[in-house]
């Protein structure tokens, strides 16, 4: 939900802030602040992009060895200068830079005002390094004692860096519920909200754990401890990520890309998992925890957004191959009713960041209440990976684009091959269809370079559509989730209205939005239904709706009735999203750009909503 880097070494602290909040920008882009410490402690911020911050400092004094940046995505207080971090003390002696949300600021705010603090900003955020001040004034405590003791009085979410200018050789750095990562150099220290800013210079990191506070100084000393002052021993992780990966390449954009990676991040994810030609499929984190899994009563699968949408293809894979019952629930709701889970149910996250504030909180709850917690993420080390008893990581890489792709894509392989897994180990799927499956999943990656072989037509339906104020996408089956897919991904980097329905709820109501203005795209690959989507398409063609198909190649029915066809190769049904969605995303992709809008870093978004 924003970006937070920090650095106390040697080296120049200002470059590698910049530098870092470049990397970090995906993970909100309203306002970008710095503060460098060299004697004076200089703070430089301003609305709009890290871009813009660097042409403000330029020419200003930003020379010293210890730094912090921040890019925020705001939640209290408008995207503007005085609202950007860092945020600083009454009499400017404190810094501090925080991703999360103070839940009870006001009434902090209201007593410090009370005591004679003013405050600049419209944020949550200066109200707690005013609290930090003033707890460090009242008690004369160093600034980590201070730190830690506001934080006893404070309720909310937060990854906070804290500078103090009367202790120039340390840093402060605490969290809960919104992630913070210490990577470990030579008399050196680096934090940041993950590790994308520091693997070009450390692969040693320490990834900080709910209620802890991290102090680090200039000769190397890190110190842990938790918020009711308890030392902890910190556990230094040796990653394995290459800069590259977070490197656009040859692209123009990150979501491009990740597009394109999609054959290769597909077949990472099946990579030791299953062999079609052996006749095997084995999901690690089932094995781990395989009796309460294969004994489950149901599934409850928690997401949000695009994950939300591969929740629901895991409900036509787990009900149709395993026989197992799933309901599948925005996390931000289940959190908040008081549902019926026990110690017979397993809850399954499906995360990219693996930082979802609304998910996190799902799988607390379901803790609570004893059901089995298991993982689907694509972040390393991310808070939801560290918090489930058990899960499988998709190995999608680095996802920088804000539009999920290539980890929607590692979502649903992961959870088609748990499903196979489930299938055959219940003998709810013959060993003839099994193997099919498993050979037809094997091929997959080739088919989904078939289809981005197509992005020049598809780049030619993208001219034809781009000017539309609204669309619809229908979709049967396997492929109603992925109308809901399309929608959002065309939503939130075209900012053009859509909606995903059911192709056969049409007739329900939406049908009166077609018209000749209205393009509707219809995946129509189906086997099952085939005839029944084929109507449907009739009824928009009634209306004059403009009809975009993706259908299977050699089509001959539907190709006859829609204005526009993309051709996809054929796959067994459960397999269809995985060769239904690339069109989708490539279409929304070339709108977008025509539209000329920013794919990468879409407006009003960020992406890992780490508030709720
Ligand atoms: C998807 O394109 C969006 N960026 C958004 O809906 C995203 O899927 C959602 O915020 C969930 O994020 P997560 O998978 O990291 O939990
Ligand atoms: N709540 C803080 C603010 O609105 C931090 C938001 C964020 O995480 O970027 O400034």
């Amino acid at each position: 939900m924003c970006g937070i880097v920090a650095y106390i070494g040697k080296k120049e602290a200002f470059p590698i802030v910049m530098k870092g909040l470049q990397r970090l920008e995906y993970r909100g882009y309203d306002s970008a602040g710095v503060a460098i410490l060299n004697g004076d402690l200089n703070v430089y911020k301003k609305k709009g992009k890290v871009k813009d911050l660097l042409q403000f400092a330029k020419d200003k004094k930003v020379n010293g060895s210890l730094g912090m940046g921040h890019t925020r995505w705001a939640t209290h207080g408008k995207p503007n200068d005085v609202n950007a971090h860092p945020q600083q003390s009454g009499d400017g002696r404190l810094a501090l830079i925080h991703n999360g949300i103070i839940e009870n600021y006001a009434s902090i705010k209201e007593a410090l005002i009370k005591i004679g603090h003013t405050f600049e900003s419209e944020t949550d955020t200066e109200v707690l390094v005013h609290l930090i001040d003033e707890v460090q004034r009242q008690d004369n405590l160093p600034i980590e004692e201070a730190v830690r003791v506001a934080l006893t009085k404070v309720i909310g979410a937060y990854a906070i860096v804290v500078i103090d200018k009367k202790d120039p050789n340390k840093i402060v750095a605490a969290r809960k519920g919104s992630p913070l990562v210490i990577g470990l150099g030579e008399d050196e220290f680096f934090m940041a909200s993950d590790a994308t800013p520091l693997i070009e210079y450390t692969q040693k990191v320490v990834y900080l754990n709910d209620e802890e506070i991290a102090v680090v100084n200039r000769s190397g000393d890190l110190q842990i401890k938790t918020i009711d002052n308890k030392i902890q021993s910190p556990f230094i992780e040796e990653l394995n990520l290459k800069l590259e990966r977070f490197e656009k390449g040859d692209f123009d954009s990150f979501m491009l890309k990740e597009i394109y990676e999609q054959p290769k991040t597909i077949a990472d994810c099946m990579r030791g998992r299953m062999s079609a030609a052996e006749g095997w499929v084995k999901v690690g984190g089932i094995e781990a925890s395989y009796e309460r899994i294969i004994n489950a009563r149901r599934f409850i699968i928690a997401a949000c957004g695009t994950s939300w949408h591969a929740g629901l293809i895991a409900e036509y894979l787990f009900e149709e191959l395993a026989r197992i019952s799933v309901e599948v629930e925005y996390a931000s709701e289940l959190r908040y009713r008081n549902p019926i889970i026990d110690e017979n149910d397993v809850i399954i996250a499906l995360s990219q960041s693996g930082e979802t504030a609304d998910t996190l909180a799902a799988l607390e709850l379901a803790k609570n209440k004893k059901a089995l917690i298991y993982g689907v993420v694509n972040v390393v080390g991310s808070s939801i990976a560290r918090m489930t008893d058990s899960g499988s990581y998709i190995h999608a890489g680095p996802e920088i684009g804000v539009a999920s792709t290539k980890a929607f894509t590692g979502q649903v392989t992961l959870l088609t091959l748990m499903a196979i897994h489930l299938g055959y180990a219940k003998g709810t799927i013959p060993r003839s269809y099994y193997l099919q499956l498993l050979d037809e999943l094997e091929n997959i990656p080739k088919k989904v370079e078939k289809i981005l072989e197509k992005n020049s037509h598809i780049k030619y339906i993208a001219q034809e559509i781009k000017d539309a104020t609204n669309a619809l996408y229908l979709g049967r089956g396997y492929n109603f989730p992925v109308a809901l897919e399309g929608a959002l991904k065309l939503k939130e980097i075209s900012y053009i209205h859509a909606e995903g329905y059911p192709a056969a709820e049409m007739k329900h109501g939406p049908i009166a939005l077609i018209d000749e203005n209205m393009p509707v795209i219809v995946i129509a690959t189906n086997k099952s239904a085939y005839e029944k989507i084929a109507s449907n398409v009739q009824e928009v063609k009634a209306r004059k709706g403009k009809i975009i198909a993706i259908v299977n190649e050699g089509d001959q029915e539907i190709r006859k009735i829609a204005d526009y066809c993309i051709e996809i190769p054929y796959t067994d049904e459960p397999l269809t999203p995985l060769l239904s969605v690339i069109p989708l995303q490539l279409l929304s992709y070339h709108i977008a750009i025509m539209r000329d809008c920013n794919v990468d870093q879409p407006r009003n978004l960020a992406k890992s909503v780490t508030v709720e």
